[in-house]
């Protein structure tokens, strides 16, 4: 598996992600995505969109705003529940959360060797002394304080003027947004249960201890789903909203693996009791093995009616579902998916992330699936100094770029341009060359076909340019390699 650092160090050099306001010393829990990340980000969350809203006919979508009536938070319990417990060392002030204590090295200064300093692995005991943390990881040397509850909301204020009526948050979760508006979309869509709402958007908390490159941050993105289902109802014997938390979780687990997830990097995790948030009958959350370590990906929760009805109380207005059949009011339950958008990218990109050797040169190539690939085609000129060649090519970057992202290099040999694709992870690369223009000194007539290159094979195919981009098209729509290069004939 590859090391945080290693991918920390290939998203500063590529483009990918950058630390925010960096000229000024950087903040720890704040990214930026470069060029690549934000074609990266949005390649994820156009999948996740179109299969999770648009192509399902159960599913309807949203873009609430983030900042909500203040009341919102009240009711949803996140202003008295949404917290952390939070211990501060006495002597460095370093703060921490109390239960991940045990999550990290410690410092240990060791009376059994004269006092020596030693970094120690998280949660183990001193080979030399038996001793066990009690002070602050970070300094090995202060007391830490007795924990205190701190709310990981962002308040700000809305307008002008800074007083208890006007404050707001910012949102911790999109979800909110899909409650609150759960009586519009059901009416101005006309939908029946079970149907869900989707949205993709960002959320703030003031984590305590964030960290681990964009894992922990404290303003991320959030893909969320919040699907309804009438509690009365039975699919299969079971009860709808049990039938229907399994297939979430199997949906979610397929999606990951179909863009490209190893299923041995993936597995799940269920909430015990303690575990459980308040709102909860069952979460199970879909772990990956990060460089950090199996961790949560992102969680499917079984949130019942507790959100609905909360609002219901606090607003006043009934939110609940007419059944038909029944001829009875209900409130639905809430099955909850609720991924990352920050934390997928970083697990695509270290599943991705391979060193090879070629030819007796070591090739670092992002084996991205090609529908998330932040380059979908390099177009490159076998010969610089060769006008006609540069201006097919060119014309051909032009002509893809309105279908596919696209980009034209031309600044090194070709062998080095590969790399250089390789390395981000760019699906296939389009080369221009003699061939293909023709050379009239040498009384060779134009052929008019250029060489696609795929990135994973490293072979080539050769195609005229009418076909290319339906050829281009085909690969990033699902056609196997294989087949087209069976069907086109290798170059
Ligand atoms: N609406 C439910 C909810 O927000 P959550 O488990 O707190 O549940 C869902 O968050 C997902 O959001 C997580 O699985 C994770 O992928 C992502 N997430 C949560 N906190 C994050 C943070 N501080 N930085 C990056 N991603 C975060």
């Amino acid at each position: 598996m590859v090391s945080m650092d290693t991918l920390v160090s290939l998203c500063k050099r590529r483009g990918f992600v950058f630390q925010s306001s960096e000229i000024y010393g950087g903040t720890g829990s704040c990214w930026d995505y470069g060029p690549l990340g934000v074609e990266l980000k949005n390649k994820i969350k156009q999948a996740w969109w179109r299969d999770f809203v648009q192509r399902r006919a159960d599913m309807v979508g949203l873009d609430a705003s983030i900042l909500m009536h203040s009341m919102v938070w009240k009711a949803s319990g996140h202003v008295d529940h949404f917290t952390d417990p939070m211990v501060d060392c006495r002597e460095c002030r370093h703060r921490f959360r109390a239960d991940q204590l045990d999550e990290v090295p410690w410092v240990h200064y060791c009376p059994a060797t004269k006092g020596n300093k030693f970094t120690i692995p998280a949660a183990e005991a001193c080979s030399h002394c038996g001793g066990r943390r009690t002070l602050c990881p970070d300094c090995g040397k202060g007391e830490l304080t007795a924990p205190r509850q701190f709310n990981l909301m962002f308040k700000t204020f809305m307008g002008p003027v800074e007083e208890d009526a006007a404050v707001t948050y910012l949102r911790p979760e999109t979800a909110q947004g899909i409650f609150v508006n759960f009586e519009n979309v059901q009416q101005s869509m006309r939908r029946k249960l079970p149907f869900g709402i989707g949205q993709i958007g960002k959320a703030f908390r003031n984590e305590i201890t964030p960290g681990n490159f964009i894992f922990r941050t404290r303003e991320f993105e959030q893909m969320e789903i919040e699907y309804f289902v009438n509690p009365h109802d039975t699919v299969d014997g079971r009860p709808a909203d049990e039938h229907w938390h399994d297939r979430w979780i199997a949906d979610c687990l397929a999606w990951f693996q179909r863009y490209g997830l190893a299923a041995e990097n993936l597995r799940l995790h269920e909430h015990d009791r303690a575990e459980l948030a308040h709102y909860s009958k069952r979460t199970a959350d879909l772990q990956y093995r990060f460089p950090i370590g199996w961790s949560e990906l992102m969680g499917i929760a079984n949130r019942t009616d507790f959100d609905l009805k909360q609002h219901a109380k606090w607003s006043g207005k009934a939110l609940t579902y007419f059944d038909e059949e029944r001829k009875e009011h209900v409130v639905p339950y809430v099955i909850e998916p609720s991924a990352g958008v920050d934390r997928a990218l970083l697990a695509f990109l270290a599943d991705a992330y391979r060193e090879e050797e070629v030819r007796g040169e070591k090739r670092v190539v992002l084996r991205f699936h090609p529908e998330l690939a932040p380059i979908s085609v390099a177009v490159l000129p076998l010969l610089k100094k060769r006008g006609d060649i540069v201006r097919t090519a060119l014309t051909i970057r032009d002509e893809l770029s309105r279908r596919f992202t696209t980009v034209y290099d031309d600044t090194a040999a070709i062998g080095r341009l590969y790399r250089r694709q390789d390395e981000v992870g760019t699906a296939y690369c389009v080369t221009v060359d003699v061939q293909t223009v023709g050379d009239t000194d040498k009384g060779e007539a134009a052929d008019g076909k250029v060489t696609i290159r795929d990135r994973d094979s490293m072979e080539q195919i050769r195609v005229t340019a009418s076909q290319l981009g339906g050829v281009v098209g085909d690969l990033l729509g699902g056609q196997r390699w294989a087949e087209v290069a069976a069907e086109v004939g290798r170059a």
